[in-house]
Protein backbone atom coordinates (compact mmCIF):
# COMPACT_ATOMS: atom_id res chain seq x y z
CA UNK A 1 0.00 0.00 0.00
CA UNK A 2 2.99 2.30 0.97
CA UNK A 3 5.43 1.71 -1.87
CA UNK A 4 6.36 4.14 -4.05
CA UNK A 5 4.22 5.01 -7.09
CA UNK A 6 5.35 5.93 -10.39
CA UNK A 7 5.52 9.46 -11.33
CA UNK A 8 5.84 12.56 -9.00
CA UNK A 9 4.74 11.08 -6.27
CA UNK A 10 6.96 10.85 -2.53
CA UNK A 11 5.41 8.58 -0.11
CA UNK A 12 6.82 9.14 3.38
CA UNK A 13 7.44 6.17 4.56
CA UNK A 14 9.16 7.11 7.67
CA UNK A 15 8.26 4.64 10.48
CA UNK A 16 7.14 7.61 13.05
CA UNK A 17 4.89 9.16 10.30
CA UNK A 18 3.39 5.33 9.68
CA UNK A 19 2.99 5.29 13.30
CA UNK A 20 1.65 8.25 13.91
CA UNK A 21 -0.83 7.47 10.40
CA UNK A 22 -2.52 3.94 11.76
CA UNK A 23 -2.90 6.00 15.18
CA UNK A 24 -5.23 8.35 13.03
CA UNK A 25 -6.82 5.36 11.07
CA UNK A 26 -8.17 4.13 13.79
CA UNK A 27 -11.83 4.82 14.09
CA UNK A 28 -11.05 4.51 18.17
CA UNK A 29 -8.97 7.57 18.24
CA UNK A 30 -10.74 10.85 19.54
CA UNK A 31 -10.90 13.87 18.26
CA UNK A 32 -8.06 15.49 20.40
CA UNK A 33 -6.18 12.77 19.72
CA UNK A 34 -6.43 12.87 16.05
CA UNK A 35 -5.81 16.86 15.91
CA UNK A 36 -2.57 16.37 17.65
CA UNK A 37 -1.18 13.13 15.53
CA UNK A 38 -2.40 15.72 12.18
CA UNK A 39 0.02 18.35 13.91
CA UNK A 40 3.17 16.12 14.89
CA UNK A 41 2.66 13.92 11.48
CA UNK A 42 2.65 17.82 9.49
CA UNK A 43 5.57 18.49 10.95
CA UNK A 44 7.14 15.67 9.64
CA UNK A 45 6.03 15.71 6.64
CA UNK A 46 7.50 19.33 6.23
CA UNK A 47 10.66 18.15 7.19
CA UNK A 48 10.62 16.12 3.70
CA UNK A 49 9.09 18.66 1.65
CA UNK A 50 11.58 21.28 2.48
CA UNK A 51 14.75 18.98 2.10
CA UNK A 52 15.52 20.89 -1.33
CA UNK A 53 14.93 23.94 -0.05
CA UNK A 54 17.73 26.77 -0.79
CA UNK A 55 19.16 28.06 2.05
CA UNK A 56 21.22 31.96 2.12
CA UNK A 57 24.32 32.54 4.15
CA UNK A 58 24.13 35.13 6.90
CA UNK A 59 26.78 36.40 8.97
CA UNK A 60 26.41 35.76 12.76
CA UNK A 61 28.70 35.18 16.07
CA UNK A 62 29.08 32.18 17.58
CA UNK A 63 30.09 32.51 21.50
CA UNK A 64 33.86 31.42 19.91
CA UNK A 65 33.99 32.89 16.25
CA UNK A 66 32.03 34.92 13.74
CA UNK A 67 30.61 32.43 10.81
CA UNK A 68 28.28 32.72 7.99
CA UNK A 69 25.51 30.58 8.39
CA UNK A 70 22.88 29.02 6.62
CA UNK A 71 19.50 29.80 6.80
CA UNK A 72 16.25 28.60 4.97
CA UNK A 73 14.53 32.01 3.90
CA UNK A 74 10.99 31.10 5.85
CA UNK A 75 9.45 34.28 4.42
CA UNK A 76 9.53 33.28 1.04
CA UNK A 77 7.73 29.95 1.73
CA UNK A 78 3.61 30.11 1.50
CA UNK A 79 1.47 27.64 2.90
CA UNK A 80 -1.90 27.63 1.40
CA UNK A 81 -4.47 25.31 3.17
CA UNK A 82 -7.61 24.26 1.16
CA UNK A 83 -10.60 24.53 4.05
CA UNK A 84 -10.92 22.92 5.77
CA UNK A 85 -9.40 19.86 6.51
CA UNK A 86 -5.98 21.17 5.37
CA UNK A 87 -6.00 23.88 8.71
CA UNK A 88 -4.88 20.39 10.72
CA UNK A 89 -1.62 20.18 8.38
CA UNK A 90 -1.00 24.25 8.26
CA UNK A 91 -0.74 24.61 12.23
CA UNK A 92 1.66 21.31 11.84
CA UNK A 93 3.47 22.79 9.05
CA UNK A 94 3.07 26.20 10.90
CA UNK A 95 4.91 25.47 14.16
CA UNK A 96 8.68 24.20 12.28
CA UNK A 97 8.37 27.11 9.81
CA UNK A 98 7.10 30.29 11.75
CA UNK A 99 7.64 32.67 8.94
CA UNK A 100 5.78 31.19 6.68
CA UNK A 101 3.43 33.23 5.03
CA UNK A 102 -0.56 31.68 4.97
CA UNK A 103 -3.21 31.44 2.11
CA UNK A 104 -6.59 29.95 1.94
CA UNK A 105 -8.73 28.44 -0.74
CA UNK A 106 -12.42 27.24 0.03
CA UNK A 107 -13.95 25.40 -2.48
CA UNK A 108 -17.31 23.18 -2.44
CA UNK A 109 -18.77 20.65 -4.73
CA UNK A 110 -21.53 22.13 -6.72
CA UNK A 111 -24.09 19.05 -6.35
CA UNK A 112 -25.57 19.42 -9.97
CA UNK A 113 -22.43 19.65 -12.04
CA UNK A 114 -20.29 18.11 -9.53
CA UNK A 115 -17.82 20.55 -10.62
CA UNK A 116 -15.56 22.42 -7.68
CA UNK A 117 -16.50 26.23 -6.75
CA UNK A 118 -14.43 28.41 -5.24
CA UNK A 119 -16.31 30.21 -2.13
CA UNK A 120 -12.59 32.15 -0.67
CA UNK A 121 -9.33 32.92 -1.82
CA UNK A 122 -6.72 34.58 0.04
CA UNK A 123 -2.99 34.34 -0.77
CA UNK A 124 0.16 36.55 -0.27
CA UNK A 125 0.72 39.09 -2.29
CA UNK A 126 4.08 38.61 -5.07
CA UNK A 127 3.10 34.95 -5.29
CA UNK A 128 6.09 35.09 -8.14
CA UNK A 129 9.04 34.72 -5.85
CA UNK A 130 7.60 32.30 -3.25
CA UNK A 131 8.05 28.37 -2.46
CA UNK A 132 4.49 26.92 -2.38
CA UNK A 133 3.41 24.42 -0.69
CA UNK A 134 -0.36 23.52 -0.63
CA UNK A 135 -1.86 21.27 2.05
CA UNK A 136 -5.40 19.33 2.19
CA UNK A 137 -4.88 15.77 4.17
CA UNK A 138 -6.77 13.25 1.60
CA UNK A 139 -6.42 13.74 -2.05
CA UNK A 140 -9.39 11.68 -2.78
CA UNK A 141 -11.34 12.35 -6.33
CA UNK A 142 -8.32 14.95 -6.87
CA UNK A 143 -11.49 17.59 -8.08
CA UNK A 144 -10.54 20.26 -5.46
CA UNK A 145 -6.76 19.82 -5.39
CA UNK A 146 -6.62 19.97 -9.11
CA UNK A 147 -8.98 23.44 -8.93
CA UNK A 148 -7.11 25.04 -6.30
CA UNK A 149 -3.45 24.07 -7.64
CA UNK A 150 -4.89 25.83 -10.88
CA UNK A 151 -6.19 28.84 -8.61
CA UNK A 152 -3.02 29.15 -7.11
CA UNK A 153 -1.41 28.38 -10.13
CA UNK A 154 -2.55 31.73 -11.58
CA UNK A 155 -0.45 33.91 -9.46
CA UNK A 156 2.49 32.63 -10.83
CA UNK A 157 4.47 31.59 -7.77
CA UNK A 158 7.99 29.96 -7.82
CA UNK A 159 7.50 26.83 -7.20
CA UNK A 160 4.74 24.61 -5.75
CA UNK A 161 3.68 21.60 -3.80
CA UNK A 162 1.03 19.39 -2.76
CA UNK A 163 1.07 17.69 0.64
CA UNK A 164 -1.80 15.58 1.93
CA UNK A 165 -1.89 12.56 4.34
CA UNK A 166 -3.35 10.07 2.13
CA UNK A 167 -4.11 9.23 -1.53
CA UNK A 168 -5.40 6.73 -3.89
CA UNK A 169 -4.63 5.83 -7.32
CA UNK A 170 -7.91 7.50 -8.51
CA UNK A 171 -6.68 11.08 -7.23
CA UNK A 172 -3.48 11.00 -8.31
CA UNK A 173 -4.38 9.67 -12.02
CA UNK A 174 -6.56 12.95 -12.16
CA UNK A 175 -3.92 15.01 -10.07
CA UNK A 176 -1.20 14.51 -12.51
CA UNK A 177 -3.40 14.62 -15.32
CA UNK A 178 -4.04 18.11 -15.10
CA UNK A 179 -0.68 18.85 -13.08
CA UNK A 180 2.13 16.68 -13.80
CA UNK A 181 4.62 19.25 -13.35
CA UNK A 182 3.07 19.32 -9.07
CA UNK A 183 4.76 16.78 -6.89
CA UNK A 184 2.93 15.26 -4.27
CA UNK A 185 4.06 14.46 -0.69
CA UNK A 186 2.21 11.99 1.25
CA UNK A 187 2.03 9.46 4.15
CA UNK A 188 0.54 6.50 2.49
CA UNK A 189 -1.09 5.78 -1.06
CA UNK A 190 -4.19 3.62 -0.28
CA UNK A 191 -6.41 1.06 -2.50
CA UNK A 192 -8.83 2.91 -4.02
CA UNK A 193 -11.89 5.19 -3.98
CA UNK A 194 -15.36 3.60 -2.75
CA UNK A 195 -18.29 4.46 -4.33
CA UNK A 196 -19.15 7.49 -1.82
CA UNK A 197 -15.57 9.07 -2.67
CA UNK A 198 -14.06 8.31 0.32
CA UNK A 199 -10.18 6.88 0.27
CA UNK A 200 -10.51 2.84 1.66
CA UNK A 201 -9.24 1.62 4.05
CA UNK A 202 -8.26 5.68 4.43
CA UNK A 203 -9.37 7.07 7.88
CA UNK A 204 -13.12 8.28 6.83
CA UNK A 205 -13.91 12.27 6.56
CA UNK A 206 -10.72 13.99 8.09
CA UNK A 207 -12.79 17.30 8.37
CA UNK A 208 -15.44 15.38 10.84
CA UNK A 209 -12.69 13.59 12.68
CA UNK A 210 -10.37 16.84 12.91
CA UNK A 211 -12.95 19.30 14.30
CA UNK A 212 -15.41 16.44 15.81
CA UNK A 213 -17.76 17.20 13.86
CA UNK A 214 -19.65 14.07 13.59
N1 LIG B 1 -12.21 13.33 2.18
C1 LIG B 1 -12.09 12.77 3.40
O1 LIG B 1 -12.11 13.47 4.40
N2 LIG B 1 -11.97 11.44 3.48
C2 LIG B 1 -11.94 10.65 2.41
O2 LIG B 1 -11.80 9.42 2.55
C3 LIG B 1 -12.06 11.24 1.14
C4 LIG B 1 -12.19 12.58 1.06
Amino acid sequence: MSSQPPGNVHVIGHPLVQHKLSLMRSKETSTSTFRNLLREISMLLAYEVCRDFPTTQVAIETPVAPMMAPVLDGKKIVLISILRAGNGILDGMLEILPSARVGHIGLYRDPKTMAAVEYFYKVPENMTDRDTIVVDPMLATGNSAVAAISRIKASGPKSLKFVCLLTCPEGIAVFHRAHPDVPIYTAAVDERLNEKSYIVPGLGDAGDRLFGTK
